[in-house]
């Protein structure tokens, strides 16, 4: 007998994808935004591990550097590493440029500015950043390889979302606005690409142990972590996911979480989001500018 829950179950459980037709449909390199920590790092090193050669792009060089040259030892494929601030206006033509002569089949735009904090204590800068990197980064990487990838009739694009960008929440005002950004952009490129051979996926995670989230939590001796997904987990669900759907919240508890959020009037839906935010987010330390 089928269970509630497994309605609404992702495809990816029934159709697993060979490394070999993963190779074929999104090679022969795959470039990742933000890819030196956390959730980019882990793309990085799972999409490596299907025998694609990277091109790995953050504006920390050091830590960049590190997780490149762990990859190349576990995996041996060719990893290239840019040093850009996926901030820059001319991001597109400055990626396009350093990557020329290299077929990119996949893009992942992990990156992101996640302020945590009231709005009214949030700066100008902060809110042009989040918008920069958030919306803006992703917008001219897709114009900048989307093209290429239509002209060979496949590839894929995979936009990190959050489940932050189906409501909005007190002290999230700004990046979650630009998490629904993210949702309704990669929702129409599904719509557009799909057809031309190119898959699309947005993942909205939920709290993810990452360098990025740590920052919100506790830092001194003893104080409570919230729970928080594995980082593995949630990239291991989002490949899968690739050329099955147009979407995916990873877990099966984020994915309950939603629809129950899904049923309410948007009033009680954006009281109980920040309900939840006020939770999961140390009051006492909001995250500024990261
Ligand atoms: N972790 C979660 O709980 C969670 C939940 C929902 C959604 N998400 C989404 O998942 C994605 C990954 O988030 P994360 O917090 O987990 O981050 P992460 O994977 O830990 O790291 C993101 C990487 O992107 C880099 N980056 C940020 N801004 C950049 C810029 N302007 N130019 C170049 N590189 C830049 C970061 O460098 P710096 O260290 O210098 O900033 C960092 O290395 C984000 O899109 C986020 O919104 C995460």
């Amino acid at each position: 007998m089928m269970h509630a829950l497994d309605e609404h179950r992702p495809a990816w459980n029934k159709r697993p994808m060979s490394n070999d037709a993963f190779r074929s449909k999104y090679g022969p390199y795959a470039l990742i935004a933000g890819a030196a920590v956390g959730l980019g790092a882990e793309y990085s090193r799972q999409i490596a591990a299907r025998g694609l050669r990277l091109v790995m792009i953050d504006r920390d060089p050091g830590p960049l550097a590190a997780t490149a040259d762990a990859i190349r030892k576990q995996h041996g494929v060719e990893v290239r590493t840019l040093d850009i601030d996926l901030a820059r206006p001319d991001v597109g033509e400055r990626v396009l440029a350093d990557t020329a002569g290299l077929e990119i089949g996949l893009v992942v735009y992990n990156a992101a500015i996640g302020t945590v904090a009231p709005f009214l204590e949030t700066t100008p800068q902060l809110d042009d950043a989040a918008i920069d990197v958030n919306c803006r980064g992703p917008l001219r990487l897709v114009h900048a390889f989307a093209p290429a990838m239509v002209a060979r009739g496949r590839g894929g694009v995979i936009l990190m979302s959050s489940m932050s960008g189906n409501f909005g929440s007190t002290q999230l005002a700004v990046y979650a606005a630009t998490k629904a950004f993210t949702l309704v952009f990669g929702d129409a490129l599904w719509s557009e690409l799909t057809p031309l051979g190119v898959d699309v996926l947005v993942v909205q995670p939920g709290s993810t142990r990452t360098p990025g989230w740590l920052s919100s939590q506790p830092s001194e001796p003893g104080g409570e972590i919230m729970p928080a997904a594995d980082p593995a987990e949630v990239v291991r669900e989002a490949l899968a996911t690739l050329g099955v759907e147009p979407r995916v919240i990873p877990g099966d508890a984020n994915r309950q979480g939603a629809e129950l959020l899904a049923q309410l009037p948007r009033r009680q839906a954006v009281e109980m989001m920040s309900q939840i935010t006020a939770k999961l987010v140390r009051n006492d330390r909001p995250r500024i500018g990261r």
